[in-house]
């Protein structure tokens, strides 16, 4: 969400003359860009903004002024304490302010002083932004925002506000642009994408299944994503679209967090570890080659050993293209922060070893499973090595070969030749039959 909300801050100081800068060394404005959702990601920012001072003294000593806003939802949830503790910051902004961006950058550089707006306006952003440009074939479009689900681990819905989802046919026409800007494949995104319910030119609600099938029909669009799903609102609609929406990518990251009911319950969930077992299966019947992936939270309060086993069980069970996993981190304002039975932190990094032990061999045995099997591959950017161009599989696998830079942009069907931890080596295929994929996921 924030490589999005980056590019659209991008577009819109696009007409004020600023363009993207290499480096921040030699920038008129720096824009830190901020993640709250644990506190290492929080912290993170304090540290920048340190190295940031030197930068806007060295300037200011050329007799220049370098402007820093700081973005995101660290600037969200604490732009006060930010300009306290940070004063030589000019522009503090969260979320959904950022089409706002122009006058801040003009009162900041004219008035002098700081300037701070972390409203949550009525009025969507969406509508005072200027239509996206194509950067490159492989896009994402945002179509919903906010989180309404108080999951009690996350500062997501304060920092995020409440959900909203733009209306389909402004999403449609975004989409229509993008492709003939080039894009062929976009990422739906929003913190509850499958919430979406946008208003649909027809009248009525949307459901996400829906807006799939209607942007399939988008003429240039190959592929379609969606992140990040909940498994409360993963609706029968949706189902049937990954069954019969060819273009929909056969990978599908499903956050569950943990295997254990009782603490699936505390964490506000509202779901059992059933009830993802039941949606996988329904999944994988629509869709016999999709992969999964999904995020896991351990020494979430009151954790126990017994809680943790299942959260693995559950882990063997299922069979993961890929996943993450974290340690619980308490965010302050969320419920679970004030728990008793806070999971003290060496045992913590023990099963989060043991989970990530799991998680690799699972991603292992699947990236080594896709070995000579054959995949369209959006081949967007330039390899490692000169003569390679560098794509994503079906399953979000880097994929790598040595091809033409005349196929850069486009898809063409690769036959997999080697697995490594990060990525696989492939080979044109000139066998244009079926791909493989469609029986069967790799592992
Ligand atoms: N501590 C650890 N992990 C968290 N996540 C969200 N909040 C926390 C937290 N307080 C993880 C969840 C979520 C992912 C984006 O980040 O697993 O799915
Ligand atoms: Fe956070 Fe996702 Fe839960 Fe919303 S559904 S509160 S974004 S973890």
């Amino acid at each position: 969400m924030n490589v999005y909300d980056s590019a659209r801050m991008a577009d819109v100081l696009a007409p004020l003359g600023y363009a993207e800068a290499a480096a921040a060394d030699g920038a008129d404005m720096v824009i830190v860009n901020t993640c709250h959702i644990r506190e290492h990601a929080a912290e993170k920012v304090f540290s920048e903004l340190g190295r940031l001072r030197l930068l806007k003294q060295a300037k200011a000593e050329r007799g220049g002024h370098l402007i820093i806003a700081v973005a995101g939802c660290v600037a969200q949830a604490e732009g006060e304490e930010i300009l306290a503790r940070a004063p030589f910051v000019d522009i503090v902004l969260g979320p959904q302010t950022y089409h706002r961006l122009p006058e801040m950058v003009a009162k900041a550089s004219r008035a002098g002083g700081h300037v701070l707006d972390t409203d949550f306006p009525a009025e969507p952003k969406f509508d005072h932004l200027p239509a996206p440009t194509a950067q490159g074939p492989s896009t994402f479009l945002s179509v919903q925002e906010g989180c309404d689900k108080f999951c009690t681990f996350c500062v997501v819905p304060y920092t995020r506000g409440a959900e909203y989802s733009r209306p389909a046919a402004a999403i449609l026409d975004e989409a229509r642009g993008l492709a003939a800007g080039g894009v062929r494949e976009i990422t739906l995104l929003g913190q509850n994408v499958n919430g979406y319910h946008g208003d649909g030119p027809d009248g009525g609600a949307w459901g996400l299944g829906r807006l799939v099938r209607a942007l399939a029909d988008v003429p240039g669009i190959e592929r379609i994503r969606y992140t990040t799903s909940h498994p409360r609102d993963l609706d029968d609609e949706l189902v049937a679209a990954h069954g019969e929406v060819a273009k929909l990518m056969p990978f599908l990251h499903l956050p569950v967090q943990s295997g254990s009911d009782r603490i699936l319950a505390v964490m506000n969930r509202q779901h059992t570890a059933e009830h993802y077992r039941r949606l996988v299966e329904r999944l994988r019947t629509a869709r016999a080659d999709l992969a999964l992936s999904s995020d896991f939270i351990v020494g979430f309060p009151g954790e126990t050993d017994a809680d943790f086993e299942a959260t693995l069980r559950l882990i063997r069970d299922i069979g993961f293209a890929q996943a993450y996993s974290f340690k619980y981190s308490p965010r302050p304002g969320t419920p679970a922060a004030a728990m008793a039975e806070q999971v003290p932190e060496a045992l913590k990094e023990e099963r989060l070893a043991a989970i990530h032990e799991l998680i690799g061999a699972q991603a292992k045995a699947f990236n080594g499973g896709c070995v000579g099997r054959r995949f369209d591959v959006l081949l967007d950017r330039p390899g490692r090595h000169a003569g390679q161009l560098l794509g994503r599989s079906p399953y979000m696998q880097s994929v790598y070969a040595s091809l033409p830079e005349t196929m850069l942009n486009t898809v063409q069907r690769l036959r997999v030749v080697e697995a490594h931890a990060n990525s696989l080596a492939a080979v044109l295929d000139t066998d244009m039959g079926e791909t493989d994929i469609g029986e069967r996921a790799c592992a």
